[in-house]
């Protein structure tokens, strides 16, 4: 376990603001359901920003942090931890501090007088503005995409049961509909002047109109705010692009799964019209990151070198700056599935490690040529085999990969075609239950 000099303390809830993707206002995406700690239900309340941020249940969890008193809520991270994981309390401490040995993380923050800079502040809102969405991704589920209500209704009973049972994620949870109230977006837009950044999710953000209607906002009251927008890219209008040539600290995490076969089988769509909307907003000069965001699951792990290969030239383009670092446009981000039936860590060993043998040696030569850096070759090595089932424990395994198989059997009638022929691991683990 890693030796903090802060067991409990976590700056997200002193700068930080989330909405989740069904409206409950939370102080960071890894909050647990909690009902103590749901500051607001904001499918049904009025609250301004303002009225939760600084409200009475905020700011005495703030209380408890700073005295580095255990917060229930951030039970993810301190598990996470005690698996020698890494937490998002952790990576946002680390973002923090430009040395990243561990013993310096939260030295600024004082035990009994919380420092000038640890008052509270919002300075990042991460925003999921409604769970509406196109898709219906392998992977992703019915809380974060209406798409997957239509998806779901042929899911067999012994799998949604399954599913629905899952402790550690929002999939069990009835589908609401959630779209986020004008009045919250307006209440960012009078408080936008010290906020930093905003990092909006969904559902998919270039369908929804709030969304859009907070961009144009923006665009008059603020153009040059660091703006991150995770998408699926399926839909650029003309007027989406007018707005997006009007901000200045544009970043754009396209959500690109894989390439060809594999992409429409973890997304259904096509990826011709994915790679020429990822071209397209490359040629836009001032959007100012265009990621490439895979989410790695069982589904897709075989195809990872395919898809860093296929959009290299773009990688290739970001230049070194006088002082040695690199000045990125573009990049590719590692996330992964946390349900275990699609995580990738129930593959069979053998296959797990000829997996990471081959990032090891294509990823390294990548570092090497300054095209990838050191964190990206740890973040696939480290990441991707940091599976679910180790944080429940490895007695579950067999009960995931018969529901991996089941689910697997029925996604490919949804897509019309079988992973098994294009997915070499999961068909040999497959075969164990023929
Ligand atoms: C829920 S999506 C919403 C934004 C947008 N629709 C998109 O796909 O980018 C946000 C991110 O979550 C990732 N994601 C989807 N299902 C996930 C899962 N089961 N576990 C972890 N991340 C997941 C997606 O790949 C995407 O990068
Ligand atoms: S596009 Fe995003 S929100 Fe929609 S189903 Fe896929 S991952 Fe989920």
């Amino acid at each position: 376990m890693e030796n903090y000099s802060k067991k409990h303390f976590c700056y997200l809830p002193f700068e930080g603001f989330t909405v989740d993707p069904r409206g409950k206002a939370i102080p960071c995406p890894a909050w647990t359901d909690n009902p103590d700690m749901m500051f607001a239900d904001l499918r049904t309340g009025n609250e301004t920003i303002n009225d939760i941020f600084h409200g009475k249940k905020m700011s005495s969890m703030r209380k408890m942090m700073s005295r580095d008193q255990k917060v229930e809520a951030c039970s993810v991270c301190y598990r996470k931890e005690s698996k020698g994981l890494l937490s998002q309390r952790i990576k946002v401490a680390r973002r923090k501090r430009v040395q990243k040995q561990l013993q310096t993380l939260f030295e600024d923050v004082d035990n009994k007088f919380l420092k000038v800079e640890h008052k509270p502040k919002i300075k990042s809102l991460e925003l999921n503005f409604s769970n509406q969405c196109n898709l219906a991704c392998a992977m992703c589920n019915h809380t974060h995409s209406s798409g997957w209500l239509k998806q779901e209704q042929t899911m067999p009973t012994h799998i949604r049961k399954l599913r629905d049972a899952y402790p550690g994620f929002l999939a069990g949870v009835p589908f609401e509909q959630y779209i986020l109230k004008r009045n919250f977006v307006d209440s960012i837009i009078d408080n936008i002047e010290g906020l930093e950044q905003i990092m909006i999710k969904g559902g998919e953000p270039l369908y929804d109109k709030n969304c859009l209607y907070l961009l144009e906002a923006l665009t008059k009251v603020k153009p040059d705010i660091k703006i991150i927008i995770v998408s699926n890219i399926t839909h650029v209008p003309q007027r989406t692009l007018d707005i997006f040539a009007k901000l200045q600290n544009l970043n754009i995490n396209a959500s690109i799964d894989g390439v060809g076969k594999t992409y429409e089988w973890v997304r259904g769509f096509d990826f011709a019209k994915i790679n020429e909307n990822y071209q397209m907003l490359s040629q836009l000069p001032n959007i100012k990151r265009l990621d490439v965001n895979m989410c790695t699951s069982i589904y897709n792990i075989h195809n990872v070198m395919d898809t860093i290969n296929h959009f290299l030239k773009y990688f290739k383009l970001n230049y070194k700056k006088s002082d040695g670092t690199l000045d990125k446009k573009y990049s590719f981000a590692f996330g992964f599935a946390g349900e275990p039936w699609s995580d990738q860590g129930i593959l069979l060993d053998e296959d797990k490690q000829d997996i990471l043998k081959t990032f090891k040696r294509d990823i390294t030569k990548l570092v090497d040529q300054h095209i990838f850096n050191e964190q990206q070759l740890q973040d696939a090595m480290r990441l991707q085999f940091a599976p679910s089932h180790m944080m429940l424990g490895n007695k579950e395994l067999d009960k995931w990969r018969k529901m991996f198989y089941d689910y697997v059997v029925w996604m490919n009638t949804v897509r019309g075609f079988d992973l098994r022929s294009i997915s070499k691991p999961v068909d040999n683990l497959m075969r164990m239950y023929d």
